[in-house]
């Protein structure tokens, strides 16, 4: 029989909140709140309206496995099992990428380029992951389809799960593969958020990311361009004459990418900062 315990929010979440502190995370109050709720099954919301709640013994125990969790730098959106991009609730798994706010600036970048959105537009999405960037676009181009590529299957099968959740499953198609090895056509958008940390690097990374993201998604080689270097001929060889290319870089790497596109042929529209003012997406055109 589970034991209830009259005791404030305020009080629950301040403890919470100095656990995670202590743990080293930065944003603890917030996130202290979002375990709670999801310890209690309550929206995050619902935590700060009620002062008074009843903490059974249950849901008490419930709050420690996720404080210890997030206590050993597991982050928040992999705890909770999914992640908001774009306004849409994207699950994840061990193989895909948990979607970076960054990312949406490709969306924002593909959005402003095409203009009217009713046309029948054919999107490639090299590196899918959780399929949150074709998904996202997908669910703003009602007339549009695309097709998803990762070497990944554990990701694909994530993309579809999320495909299927958002209804958009008849649209969307995601197939594994080397980038572009085999395919065939012309795309109207292509997309690409490859990985991109130099290998050298990726030892440093904070432990949410080192140890909780899979490698495949972040080991951009030697320079971090690797990548670009493989992407470039197949995005030259398979853009439509008017088609537009959105692709992300790492900060600090726009000029070097889109001087692996130019090579390739592909002329540099537009470069696109994020919110923090970071050079995030290369846009590319035939001229
Ligand atoms: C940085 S993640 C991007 C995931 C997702 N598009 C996003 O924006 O959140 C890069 C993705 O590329 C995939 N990938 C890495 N090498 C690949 C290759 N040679 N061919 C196809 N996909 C690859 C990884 O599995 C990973 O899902």
């Amino acid at each position: 029989m589970s034991v209830a315990v009259e005791i404030t929010v305020k009080s629950v979440l301040a403890d919470a909140a100095a656990r995670l502190s202590a743990a080293g995370i930065t944003d603890a109050r917030r996130e202290a709140r979002l375990l709670l709720a999801a310890a209690l099954g309550w929206d995050a919301a619902r935590v700060l309206g009620f002062p008074e709640i009843e903490l059974t013994a249950a849901s008490s125990q419930r709050l420690e496995a996720l404080l210890a969790r997030r206590s050993a730098r597991e982050p928040v959106s992999r705890i909770l099992g999914y992640r908001e991009f774009w306004s849409l609730r994207f699950e994840l798994s061990a193989a895909a990428l948990d979607p970076r706010p960054d990312s949406e600036t490709l969306v924002e970048s593909v959005l402003a380029a095409l203009g009217a959105r009713g046309r029948a537009f054919r999107i490639l999405d090299f590196g899918t992951g959780s399929g949150c960037l074709l998904l996202a676009l997908l669910s703003e181009l009602p007339n549009a389809i695309g097709t998803g590529i990762d070497c990944s299957e554990g990701a694909l099968e994530t993309a579809r799960r999320n495909a299927a959740a958002l209804g958009l499953a008849g649209r969307a198609r995601f197939v594994r593969g080397n980038w572009g090895d085999g395919l065939t056509g012309k795309w109207d958008v292509i997309l690409a958020n490859p990985p991109y940390i130099p290998s050298h690097e990726l030892p440093g990374l904070m432990p949410e990311v080192a140890l909780y993201e899979p490698r495949p998604a972040l080991d951009g080689g030697a320079d971090g361009l690797e990548a670009y270097r493989a992407l470039a001929p197949a995005i030259a060889r398979l853009l439509a004459p008017t088609g537009i290319a959105a692709l992300e870089v790492g900060a600090g790497q726009a000029t070097a990418a889109a001087g692996i596109m130019a090579k390739a042929g592909l002329a540099l529209r537009t470069i696109r900062h994020d919110l923090s003012g970071v050079d995030r997406c290369l846009v590319l055109g035939r001229d």
